[in-house]
C-alpha cells in the first residue's frame, strides 16, 4: 500500500474520505492509485485528520507540507538573543513562506541589517522614517500584509510599548497597526522577566489574544539562571508551523455555514432619559463571532449597545432593546448554528404609579411626592423560542451566567431550553464582565468540562472547536 493509500485507509477508507469532502469516490480512489493528494484538498486532509487524530503530516510529501502560502513578518528586537532569529529566518526560507524582517534600533547593536537582507535577499526594515520614503511601502502596508507577526526575540520593552499603545518606532508602530495574529517569543534576563511589571504586561497581552512562545528555563549569557531563555530557534519554527496548519485545517472549516450570534446587553427603556440594563460588554461575543468569520462561516452578529469595536464578520445587526434582539433573530433564520451570548434582560419595567396607573412614559418622568413602582413585563427568550420552533438550527448554544450553583443552573437551563450546549460561568462579584479573560465550563447532555481561565478569544477559539465536533458527529 502506497503512503496516500495508507492516509485514506487510517482516513476512515474512500466513501468516507469522499463523503467528509463532498467529492466523487472515484476521485479519492484516483488519489490512491496516484499516491498524490491535489493541492487544493491537503488542509481539508490535514484538517479530518487533525480530528481524527492522526498525523498526516506522516504520509503527505515533504513539498506539501512546505508549501505554506501564509506572509510572516518577523520583528527581531535587541537582545544576546537577537542572532538566533537569524536561524528562524534560515528555516522560513527553506520554505515558500512571504517573509518580511524588522530590526529594532537595539538589535542593530547585536546584527546588522545588511546580514539579514543578505539571508532573505531582500531589504529589510530599520527605520519608521526611511519606510515611509519606499514608493512601495509604508508601515501600514508593512502592519498589513502578513498573516502572522513574529516578535523573536521579543524584550521586556516591546511588551511594555504593546501592552500600553506606545508607537515610538518602526516595530512598535507596525504592531499597533496590524489586525494579524501576534506571536511574541520574549527573551530577557529571569529577574526582568519575573518583574511585576513585565508579568502584568504579559497577562494583559494574552488577554487581548496576543500568543506567546513561553521562554525557557535555564542558565542565560548573562550568567543568571531562571526563567528568560531564548527558546531554540527549531522549537519557535515549529510553533509556527503549527500555528499555520491550524489556521489552514480552519480557514474552510464552517464554509457555506450560517451561524447567527446575539451579543453584549440589551436596554430597556423607563422613559426616554432611563433605562434598565446589564454590565455584559459583548467581548466574549465578539470574540466568537470574529472566530467564526476567521473559520470561514457566514456570521450574523445581532449585538445590543456596547462601547467595542464590531469585529469583522458578514452582517451586524445592531438592536437596543430584548424585543428588538427577538424579532432581528427570527427574521434571520433559518440558520446552521445559534449562539446566544447576549446578556438579554429578563424584563422590561412600566412605571406605575403608587396607585397603580400607568404613567404616562413619552416624556421623561416627573418626580413627584409618591413613590413610583414598575410592573415587570417578561421579555420573550430567544435562545428557548428558537430551541423549541420549527426552524431550530442543528445546534444551539446559549450561556449561562450565574452568582451561585453555576453548574446545577447552568445544566437546568440546558434541559429547559431544549439546548445543545451550555457556557456557564461565574459573574459573581462583578468577574467576567468586562474582563478580557474568562473561565468557562461546558456542559452538553453528558458532561460538563472545566476549562482554565484564558482569554475570552481563546475561549472563542476552543468553542469553535468544540461546536465543529458536533457539527461534524451531527453529519455521521
Ligand atoms: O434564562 P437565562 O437568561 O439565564 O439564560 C441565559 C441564556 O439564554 C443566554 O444564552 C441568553 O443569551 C439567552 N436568553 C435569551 N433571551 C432571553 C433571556 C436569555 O436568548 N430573554
Amino acid at each position: 500500500m502506497n503512503n496516500i493509500s495508507h492516509l485514506i485507509s487510517l482516513l476512515g477508507g474512500t466513501g468516507s474520505v469522499a463523503e467528509k469532502l463532498k467529492i466523487k469516490p472515484s476521485a479519492v480512489s484516483n488519489w490512491r492509485k496516484l499516491n498524490k493528494i491535489p493541492k487544493n484538498k491537503i488542509s481539508a486532509i490535514l484538517s479530518i485528520s487533525s480530528q481524527l487524530k492522526i498525523n498526516a503530516e506522516d504520509y503527505l510529501p515533504r513539498k506539501n507540507l512546505n508549501n505554506f502560502n501564509v506572509k510572516i513578518l518577523l520583528i527581531i528586537c535587541g537582545g544576546i538573543a537577537s542572532y538566533k532569529s537569524l536561524e528562524i529566518i534560515r528555516l522560513m526560507k527553506k520554505t515558500n513562506i512571504d517573509l518580511e524582517v524588522v530590526i529594532t534600533k537595539s538589535a542593530q547593536q547585536f546584527i546588522t541589517p545588511l546580514l539579514v537582507t543578505s539571508l532573505i535577499e531582500k531589504k529589510c526594515y530599520t527605520d519608521l522614517f526611511s519606510v515611509e520614503n519606499e514608493s512601495k511601502m509604508n508601515h501600514i502596508m508593512l502592519a498589513r500584509k502578513p498573516d502572522f507577526i513574529l516578535v523573536a526575540p521579543a524584550t521586556a520593552n516591546i511588551m511594555a510599548k504593546l501592552a500600553n499603545g506606545i508607537a515610538d518606532d518602526l516595530a512598535s508602530t507596525i504592531l499597533l497597526a496590524s489586525f494579524s495574529q501576534i506571536i511574541l517569543a520574549p527573551s530577557m534576563n529571569p529577574v526582568m522577566w519575573s518583574n511585576l511589571a513585565t508579568q502584568e504586561n504579559y497577562q494583559k497581552l494574552l488577554g487581548r489574544g496576543i500568543e506567546f512562545i513561553e521562554p525557557d528555563v535555564g542558565e542565560m549569557a548573562c550568567g543568571e539562571s531562571g526563567t528568560g531563555r531564548f527558546p531554540e530557534p527549531k522549537i519557535i519554527f515549529e510553533k509556527i508551523v503549527s500555528n499555520i496548519n491550524k489556521r489552514k485545517n480552519t480557514t474552510d472549516q464552517f464554509k457555506d455555514v450560517s451561524i447567527i450570534i446575539t451579543a453584549g446587553p440589551t436596554i430597556e427603556n423607563i422613559d426616554p432619559v432611563r433605562f434598565i440594563s446589564n454590565r455584559s460588554s459583548g467581548k466574549q461575543g465578539f470574540a466568537i463571532a470574529s472566530e467564526f468569520s476567521k473559520r470561514g462561516a457566514r456570521v450574523t452578529l445581532i449585538s445590543g449597545p456596547v462601547n467595542i469595536p464590531f469585529p469583522k464578520c458578514a452582517n451586524i445587526i445592531q438592536v437596543t432593546t430584548a424585543k428588538e434582539m427577538f424579532e432581528e433573530t427570527m427574521s434571520q433564520l433559518p440558520a446552521d448554528i445559534l449562539i446566544c451570548s447576549a446578556a438579554v434582560a429578563d424584563w422590561k419595567l412600566v412605571p406605575e404609579s403608587s396607585s397603580k396607573k400607568k404613567i404616562n412614559n413619552e416624556n421623561k418622568i416627573k418626580k413627584t411626592k409618591q413613590e413610583l413602582l414598575f410592573k415587570t413585563i417578561k421579555n420573550p427568550d430567544i435562545l428557548a423560542t428558537v430551541a423549541k420552533s420549527n426552524l431550530r438550527p442543528s445546534i444551539v448554544v446559549g450561556f449561562s451566567a450565574e452568582t451561585n450553583n453555576v453548574i446545577k443552573n447552568a445544566k437546568s437551563k440546558l434541559v429547559s431550553k431544549e439546548i445543545d450546549l451550555i457556557v456557564a460561568n461565574d459573574v459573581g462579584e462583578n468577574k467576567v464582565f468586562g474582563d478580557d479573560f474568562n473561565k468557562v465550563f461546558i456542559i452538553d447532555e453528558n458532561n460538563c468540562e472545566e476549562w482554565s481561565e484564558q482569554s475570552k478569544k481563546s475561549v472563542a477559539s476552543n468553542l469553535a472547536d468544540r461546536i465543529n465536533k458536533i457539527f461534524i458527529n451531527s453529519y455521521i
